[in-house]
């Protein structure tokens, strides 16, 4: 009975993301100008992303390498441009925002 009541709890945590706050930075940023959150656009839907990188625990790490620096040859033919200009912070948040869809 302890162990389920604790599973729960953290599902209960992990709902509380601030997923508004996330998809306003990615506004900010453009990324929707390439990508949606259910469908491709010209780079991948971020729910396929997250459907793509579940269960690897380097992902993080390889996001934010591939949005900060550019990716190429992993969804397609078309390559994403970096994203230099984006603070680190944004990108961490970002990232995690995006491997948290479903
Ligand atoms: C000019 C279009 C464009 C813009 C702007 C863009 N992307 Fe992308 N994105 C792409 C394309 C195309 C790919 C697929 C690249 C590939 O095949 O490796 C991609 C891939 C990705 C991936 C998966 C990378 C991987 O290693 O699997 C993530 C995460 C991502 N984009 C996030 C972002 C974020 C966050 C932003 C905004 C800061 C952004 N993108 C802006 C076109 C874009």
């Amino acid at each position: 009975m302890k162990r389920s009541f604790m599973l729960w709890s953290a599902c209960a945590l992990a709902a509380t993301l601030p997923a508004q706050a996330s998809e306003e930075l990615a506004k900010k940023h453009a990324c929707f100008a390439c990508h949606a959150l259910d469908k491709k656009l010209v780079g991948p839907a971020y729910k396929e992303v997250a459907v793509k990188y579940r269960g690897d625990k380097g992902a993080e790490a390889k996001l934010f390498e591939s949005v900060k620096k550019g990716s190429s040859g992993k969804w397609g033919q078309v390559p994403m441009p970096p994203n230099a200009a984006v603070p680190d912070a944004d990108v961490k948040t970002l990232v995690k925002w995006i491997l948290s869809q479903k």
